[in-house]
């Protein structure tokens, strides 16, 4: 699949459910209305959809939420997709994940052929954890880690850096990472959501600067490493860890952006910083035949916008997305 502007599409990001344990203040309101169950698609629908990408040439494919594992039955959908791992079709099956789940999951996930896996969290500190995630307990997540290094997945941790938050903990998650072993990666918040208010516009701390300060402490050297997304990575040469930087607003990387995201409804969002958005569900309704799907697919493809238009500006405010990040999980 290729899209207007030459760029291959090898890469899904599927948003299995809107729910999630934890209520993250820049993904969700607090009094979150989730979707009626009759609207989101049934594990087996969501296998044929993620099925059909994979033949069209999608080889790596992230499973999102909201919070992938609180979806009831969730290991069944991802031992079905890890029949394309033997197959060779798909090089990578994984998830960004809260962790709170990951005790009783991890290792089924590792035998179901998962071994990477992404875990946002942003600060160390228990309480403004919580104050971040809003119903979060940190010691969960601690454990849920443990478990995912003891069933032998690689983790990256994912660091909203926010100004006034978790400024004073970005050395502490760089030596923390460096010891647990796990990569980092700190992101510019995205306004999405209710994030074009006040709060969030002084809560934006560009990376530049977050980098500037690590580079008081830490030595960064240059890496040619790359997981075919979004961050730029270097090596913390002190504790041998790698550190990325995920620069929506600062250096936007759309140019090379092979993805595209699909939600628990079976909308397809080209670009997670405009609303344009394809349904694939009444084609995957209307027919067992996949051929009416193929076409809504490539139809969307067709569409996919150069790039988003996120600002976060001190002057201008923040221009915010309708949507919410829980929708498509990043
Ligand atoms: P890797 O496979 O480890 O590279 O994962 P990833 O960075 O693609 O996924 P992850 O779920 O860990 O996302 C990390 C952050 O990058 C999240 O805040 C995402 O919203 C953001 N991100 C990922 N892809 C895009 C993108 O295409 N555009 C923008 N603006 N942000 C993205
Ligand atoms: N801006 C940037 N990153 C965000 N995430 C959630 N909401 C936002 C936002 N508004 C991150 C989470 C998670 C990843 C998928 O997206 O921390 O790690
Ligand atoms: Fe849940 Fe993740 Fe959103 Fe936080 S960022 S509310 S953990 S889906």
């Amino acid at each position: 699949m290729i899209d207007p502007f030459g760029r291959h599409i090898s890469y899904l990001r599927v948003s299995v459910t809107d729910r999630c344990d934890f209520r993250c203040v820049y993904c969700m309101s607090e009094d979150m209305t989730f979707l009626p169950k009759s609207d989101v698609l049934s594990l087996e629908e969501l296998d044929r959809l993620c099925s059909a990408f994979v033949e069209l040439g999608v080889n790596k494919l992230r499973l999102t939420g909201g919070e992938p594992l609180v979806r009831r039955n969730i290991m069944w959908l991802i031992d079905r997709l890890g029949r394309h791992l033997k197959t060779g079709k798909l090089n990578e099956l994984t998830l960004t994940t809260n962790a709170s789940q990951l005790t009783k999951y991890a290792d089924d996930l590792y035998k179901a052929g998962v071994r990477r896996i992404n875990v946002s969290l942003d600060t160390l500190d228990p309480a403004k954890f919580l104050s971040i995630t809003r119903w979060g307990k940190l010691d969960k997540v601690m454990a849920g880690l443990e478990a995912a290094k003891s069933a032998g997945l690689d983790v990256k941790i994912n660091a909203v850096a926010l100004k006034g938050v978790n400024d004073g903990e970005i050395h502490d998650l760089v030596a923390w990472c460096g010891r647990e072993g796990f990569d980092l990666t700190f992101i510019e918040v995205m306004p999405m959501g209710e994030i074009g208010d006040a709060e969030r516009v002084d809560q934006y701390w560009p990376l530049s600067m977050v980098r500037a300060e690590l580079a008081k402490r830490w030595t960064l050297d240059e890496i040619d490493y790359t997981t075919g997304g979004p961050a730029r990575y270097s090596r913390v040469r002190e504790t041998g860890g790698r550190l990325g930087f995920i620069t929506p607003l600062t250096h936007n990387f759309c140019e090379s952006c092979n993805r595209v995201r699909l939600t628990c409804t079976g909308t397809l969002f080209m670009c997670l910083g405009q609303e344009d958005a394809a349904d694939l569900r009444t084609a995957l309704r209307a027919s067992d035949d996949d051929a009416l799907l193929v076409d809504a697919i490539h139809e969307a493809i067709s569409r996919k916008p150069k790039g988003h238009d996120f600002v976060i500006d001190r002057r201008r405010g923040a221009k915010s997305n309708v949507r919410h990040m829980s929708v498509t999980g990043g």
